[in-house]
């Protein structure tokens, strides 16, 4: 079975993260997917709404580790840029529903929804300092707007996990319920935007996203760059070469 799977109905289509034995991590293949997903959701008229999901105990552990140092992303054509490309230009309105860990792009992705529903097991995590990185999917412009700077760069540099009622606090979230009801929740709040016309949600989402629009896309090209060079090396071969050993990373050789 897919690690990614979509269906339609009542013109919302459902894409689910299903690679639950690991965690919902996102291997290149799995981006594609959901690229092409993306793809066939903004050119199919019978598509009114996007909602993503995950499983109730996880949405996803980010990028797939081992996937990612054995086939870094090359270039801004690389899986995971069409996906956050994709994602960041979709006209159409998008809701997400996550429960239990979101981390790395699990909470970047996030950012370009439109309405976000969390369980109350939600934990969030931009741990790309942790890993030898820098931020993806224009996080380093979008989390700041958010909260403020010094929110923003503890998130950031120290990259710990937050909550889902700090994210409801910072406004990241829109509502928290229990896990297992989030995914139905997404889905009401979807077919009611889906009973609305398409045309004013397409104009009233990019009139919401034209601030920053144009500077998102260049700042998602240019973390893309570093993102890549960083992949390749000493801290970040490090930080993975120790997830998969089951230990801490040891950046002082690095
Ligand atoms: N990439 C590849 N495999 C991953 C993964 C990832 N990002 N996250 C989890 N997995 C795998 C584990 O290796 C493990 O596989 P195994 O059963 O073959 O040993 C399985 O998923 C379960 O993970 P585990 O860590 O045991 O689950 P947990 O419930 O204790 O913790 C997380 C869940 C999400 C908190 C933890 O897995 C984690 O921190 N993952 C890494 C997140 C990360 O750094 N992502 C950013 C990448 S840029």
């Amino acid at each position: 079975m897919s690690d990614i799977l979509t269906h339609t109905d009542a013109g919302v289509m459902t894409m689910t993260l299903s690679r639950v034995d690991k965690k919902n991590s996102i291997t290149a293949a799995m981006y594609t997917a959901m690229a092409e997903a993306i793809q066939e959701a903004a050119r199919n008229d019978a598509v009114k709404v996007l909602v993503i999901q995950g499983h109730e105990t996880i949405f996803s552990a980010g990028n797939d580790i081992a996937d990612f140092l054995n086939h870094p992303p090359k270039g801004n054509d690389a899986p995971v840029f069409q996906f956050l490309r994709g994602l960041s230009t979709l006209a159409k309105p998008v809701v997400a529903a996550v429960a239990g860990p979101a981390v790395g792009v699990g909470t970047t992705l996030l950012f370009h929804c439109d309405l976000v529903y969390a369980g109350d097991n939600a934990a969030f995590a931009m741990p790309f300092v942790n890993l030898g990185l820098c931020p993806e999917a224009a996080s380093s412009l979008l989390v700041p707007n958010l909260v403020g700077y010094q929110r923003a760069a503890e998130l950031l540099l120290l990259g710990e996990p937050f909550t889902a009622e700090t994210a409801l606090e910072m406004g990241l979230v829109n509502r928290i319920v229990p896990p297992t009801e989030v995914n139905a929740l997404a889905h009401k709040q979807a077919t009611k935007l889906a009973a609305k016309p398409l045309s004013s949600l397409l104009e009233t989402k990019r009139f919401l996203k034209q601030g920053h629009a144009a500077a998102v896309q260049t700042r998602m090209t240019d973390e893309a760059v570093v993102f890549g060079r960083m992949l390749g090396e000493a801290p970040a071969r490090e930080a993975f070469t120790a997830f998969m050993e089951k230990r801490k990373p040891d950046f002082t050789k690095v």
